[in-house]
């Protein structure tokens, strides 16, 4: 058996006087041709290895370096240095990897996260890094146990699709016809009935239609998966490839749907808070130093850590749209003409109204509804009014939308009335219209795009430091 090590985080917890331990990682630092900072990935703190000098070859000594991949053997003693408590004696240490100290490109320095995105595939072993994707790790287990403690059912809805759930058009084409002469009908229209699937195909912008089909018959189901955008928004928050998690349960209204948003956001911090603490301790104070270089007025009003508690302690607010229209028209930031965008009934609003709104006029959480019909998708339900929906977005402060939502039309005639009049093809939707037709039932659902949750939790501001291998705009690497 090659692997009987034991993980760093876990030795750093044990009592000194143990013989034979063995760790596996990468070198950090190494000080004084003695001691060695080892790090696994399991914690930021590294091991302290002692590497006592005389008792190993010079030859191997110099294999050490930055980076380099060790098997180390030893006793965990108590520590003479300050920083830890234990440190490891090493009896034997094996090079399992060299790294080249001239190319290794990542150095014991501060690197900036522009140039770290460059070498995405090493920056994993950055301390920030390292607590961001244990973050988004832990963020994903307790959305996949909040939904199972609630009896919710896992739906893996498919990436491969012909519809587009938002009818927005920002689809990622899936095609094997051939891009220099593809087969033409006689109108001259691309012939898709000759592609691949027998009609076109893209990557899908959401599970939700699909969702909605398993809701009418489990009652309450979530999808968590890709979603993809061929959206040319270049911005700190928007991916082209991002994660979405979509509930959809069946007898819910929008205010039911509002409180389990609402409880599913805190449960997941509250998890996040309960055990990687020592991950958001690191990201709370990194944000603190990166704030620094700010002017007064740019920085966070709160600490990472606090923001978490205070979100997790103290309701969201909610108010509707119209509401939310009048409050920027009675706002000091328009009065005196700082919104770029316009504000009136009707618009879509901008990130810098949803951010006046989150961060200087409720300094929380806000869930908006009932929005205008006409600047939301087709799914959603009509309210009485004939002018707005029942729908539901949750702004965050520093990051704007992070949840959108709505009760859905489950009326027959005004579900395919609205189709017509946005024109959608009832024809091409006859299996989504299917269930308005059998047993349809009041029913709600929204949509967390993960990686604004993870920016949201790590207290990071661009949404391409916390994804692995981002997809935007020009950028496909790795
Ligand atoms: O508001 P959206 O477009 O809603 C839907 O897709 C619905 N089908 C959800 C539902 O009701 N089941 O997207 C939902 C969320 C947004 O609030 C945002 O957090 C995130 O997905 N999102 C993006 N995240 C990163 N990059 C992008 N380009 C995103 N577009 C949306
Ligand atoms: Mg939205």
């Amino acid at each position: 058996m090659f692997n009987k090590r034991i993980k760093i985080k876990e030795l750093l917890l044990q009592l000194p006087g143990q013989h034979d331990v063995v760790v596996m990682g990468w070198v950090r630092t190494f000080r004084n041709t003695q001691f060695i900072a080892l790090n696994d990935g399991s914690t930021n703190t590294n091991l302290q290895v002692v590497a006592e000098l005389g008792r190993f070859d010079d030859d191997l000594l110099k294999r050490i370096t930055t980076s380099a991949a060790l098997k180390v053997t030893g006793e965990l003693v108590a520590s003479q240095g300050k920083g830890q408590t234990v440190e490891l004696k090493a009896s034997q240490i094996e090079i399992l990897g060299d790294s080249d100290p001239e190319k290794y490109p990542l150095q014991p320095k501060k690197h900036s996260l522009e140039f770290l995105r460059e070498i995405a595939h090493l920056r994993f072993r950055t301390n920030t890094f390292a607590s961001i994707f244990r973050v988004r790790h832990a963020l994903a287990f307790a959305i996949h146990r909040f939904f199972h403690d609630k009896g919710f059912l896992y739906m893996h809805t498919p990436i491969i699709t012909a519809s587009d759930a938002e009818g927005a058009g920002e689809m990622f084409r899936v095609t094997t016809l051939p891009f220099d002469q593809p087969p033409r009908t006689e109108d001259g229209a691309i012939d898709f009935s000759q592609d691949f699937f027998g009609k076109s195909t893209n990557l899908t912008v959401s599970g939700q239609l699909e969702g909605e089909l398993a809701a009418t018959a489990f009652g309450d189901i979530y999808t968590f998966g890709p979603t993809f955008r061929a959206e040319n928004s270049n911005t700190t928050r928007h991916l082209a490839e991002f994660w979405m998690i979509e509930p959809e349960m069946a007898f819910h209204d929008l205010e039911d749907n509002m409180n389990l948003a609402e409880s599913f956001m805190k449960s997941i911090i509250r998890f996040v808070m309960d055990n990687n603490m020592e991950d958001l301790v690191f990201l709370d104070q990194r944000l603190l130093e990166e704030e620094k270089q700010l002017p007064a007025d740019k920085r966070s009003e709160f600490g990472l850590l606090d923001k978490l508690k205070m979100v997790v302690n103290n309701d969201f607010e909610r108010i509707t749209y119209t509401e939310a229209i009048n409050i920027l028209l009675e706002s000091p930031a328009y009065k005196k003409k700082k919104f770029q965008y316009e504000v009136k009934w009707g618009i879509d609003m901008q990130s810098e109204h949803e951010r006046y709104l989150v961060e200087k006029h409720f300094k929380k959480p806000v869930i908006v509804t009932n929005y205008p019909k006409d600047i939301k998708a087709f799914y959603m339900r009509q309210n009485d009014d004939g002018k707005t929906v029942a729908a539901m977005d949750i702004l965050a402060p520093g990051i704007g939308e992070i949840v959108g939502g709505s009760q859905r039309e489950e009326r027959f005639d005004l579900l395919t009335q609205r189709m017509r009049d946005m024109h959608i093809s009832e024809e091409e939707l006859w299996w989504y219209l299917d269930t308005r037709r059998f047993g349809t039932v009041p029913h709600a659902g929204f949509g967390l795009g993960f990686e604004r949750m993870v920016l949201f939790v790590t207290g990071m501001t661009n949404i391409r430091d916390v994804i692995a291998f981002p997809r935007a705009p020009k950028t496909a690497d790795f």
